[in-house]
């Protein structure tokens, strides 16, 4: 194994992990009374997603667990972070509860217990009941309660075994691409829907955050924040322009007002009209760390036609990629740790970084991926950069365990140190598996 390490090694208690989502590994899209969630309508809208495929069956995750679990517990991660499935437990949203959707994450939590595994839960990645979508979504105020109700029976059920909570995953992914650019469900193209689904879902989580303390005893939360530079795709005043917009709306519209208590300054007077009297307190509350999704830097160039007048630029020829477009940038991460640390003085969990791939089991039987690990190997180099210049990084937790349904690139582009093999469900890990194994074996103390 190589790859380097902070000066004095990993400090004792740093948490290794891996990360998944419901939507994109669950599968069992239709059992045990699972309600619709705005993804499922999304897969089955034509031409959506790529060559229309959809989580209905992911990696099947939902009868494989034990298989999956015991993927994990031979790699050694100290922990797993993974997301409860809102239509799971209440299938329309909200009154009626589903105890066989609530009893799947009992099994699940115990059964990661007792591999001395973690259990990192997340109460919202994406995956919003199409019941409550049908009433307006985050577009409509209310749905921060219906997310604080949810929160409420997820705390009480499980936290007396889960003490690591996430409210949300990726805030401005979701709302920017769900209502803004139609990458993502619900596919909303409407510059007020999307401010009004920004302020909601900040108040939802603000609320979210006063829940978990309120009933769970220990309990460590967060919120998990993807965070890139947003550089300019050419050297105009246009392109800078472009850019400035969308580092707000993709950087700060979320953890400014959560930890700093305001919008950021080019999208405050956008936002006044949908904030009520307490807000900023509701949305500002007291959280342990800070989630970072990282992959690569984003460029952005005008785009008059966009909803917001910005858009996806590409980045300068020749740069390395994960083989889907998105830049490979070392330096970038340690940026982003440093800018971050600076910006919210908050202890950070790098909660998703990877390398997609279009990995196949070779004639051997074998996966080798020697792409990943050099990413691996770069980007955790960084990380342990960055923490040498003082950045309190507590974990790492490397997209993804699986191989998994991702959104809009459906099957496509393959994540996991795991590769799946999706018509048969074969798990096979990749070379890259062992090789993230070594690095936590290595970075215990003996
Ligand atoms: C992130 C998402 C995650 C996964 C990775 C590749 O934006 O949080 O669900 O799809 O990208």
């Amino acid at each position: 194994m190589s790859g380097a390490l902070p000066r004095n090694g990993w400090p004792k208690d740093f948490t290794w992990g891996v990360s998944t989502s419901a939507y994109q590994i669950e599968g069992a899209a239709h059992e045990d009374g699972r309600g619709l969630s705005i993804w499922d309508v999304r897969a089955i809208t034509k031409d959506k997603v790529y060559k229309n495929e959809s989580g209905e069956t992911a990696c099947d995750h939902y009868h494989r667990y034990p298989e999956d679990i015991a993927l994990m517990k031979g790699l050694g991660v100290d922990a797993y972070r993974f997301s409860l499935a809102w239509p799971r437990i209440l299938p329309t949203g909200r009154t009626f509860v589903n105890e066989k959707g609530l009893d799947f994450y009992d099994r699940l939590i115990d059964s990661l217990l007792e591999a001395g595994i973690e259990p990192w839960a997340c109460l919202y990645h994406w995956d919003l009941p199409q019941g409550l979508h049908s009433l307006g979504g985050w577009a409509q105020r209310e749905c921060a309660g219906w997310f604080a109700d949810y929160a409420t029976l997820c705390a009480r059920r499980y936290g007396d075994r889960v003490k690591k909570w996430i409210t949300f995953n990726e805030f401005s992914v979701f709302t920017l691409f769900g209502y803004a650019i139609d990458w993502a469900a619900p596919g909303i193209t409407d510059r007020a829907t999307h401010l009004r689904a920004i302020h909601h879902v900040n108040l939802a989580h603000g609320m979210g955050v006063d829940v978990l303390r309120t009933h769970v005893k220990d309990a460590v939360i967060g919120a998990v924040h993807n965070r890139q530079a947003v550089w300019p795709e050419k050297d105009t005043e246009a392109d800078r322009r472009a850019a400035a917009l969308l580092n707000e709306h993709w950087n700060l519209a979320f953890p400014d007002p959560q930890i700093l208590g305001h919008y950021p300054p080019l999208i405050a007077r956008d936002m006044e009209p949908y904030i009520q009297g307490g807000d900023m307190a509701q949305i500002c509350r007291p959280v342990d760390f800070f989630g970072l999704n990282h992959y690569g830097p984003i460029f952005a160039k005008e785009d008059l036609n966009s909803t917001w007048g910005f858009g996806w630029g590409d980045s300068p020829p020749g740069s390395p990629d994960h083989g889907i477009g998105w830049p490979v940038w070392p330096d970038a991460f340690r940026d982003e740790l440093l800018e971050l640390h600076r910006r919210y003085k908050l202890p950070v969990v790098v909660t998703e970084n990877g390398c997609a791939g279009d990995d196949a089991v070779n004639a051997d039987g074998k996966v080798e991926d020697p792409r990943r690990i050099k990413y691996l190997e770069l980007y955790t180099a960084k990380m342990a950069e960055a923490m040498d210049a003082g950045v309190d990084v507590r974990g790492y937790f490397v997209w993804s365990l699986l191989d998994a349904f991702e959104w809009g690139s459906g099957y496509g582009p393959r994540f996991g140190l795991v590769h799946v093999d999706h018509s048969t469900q074969t798990r096979t890990p990749k070379s890259s598996y062992d090789w993230y194994k070594a690095l936590i074996q290595s970075a215990k103390p003996a």
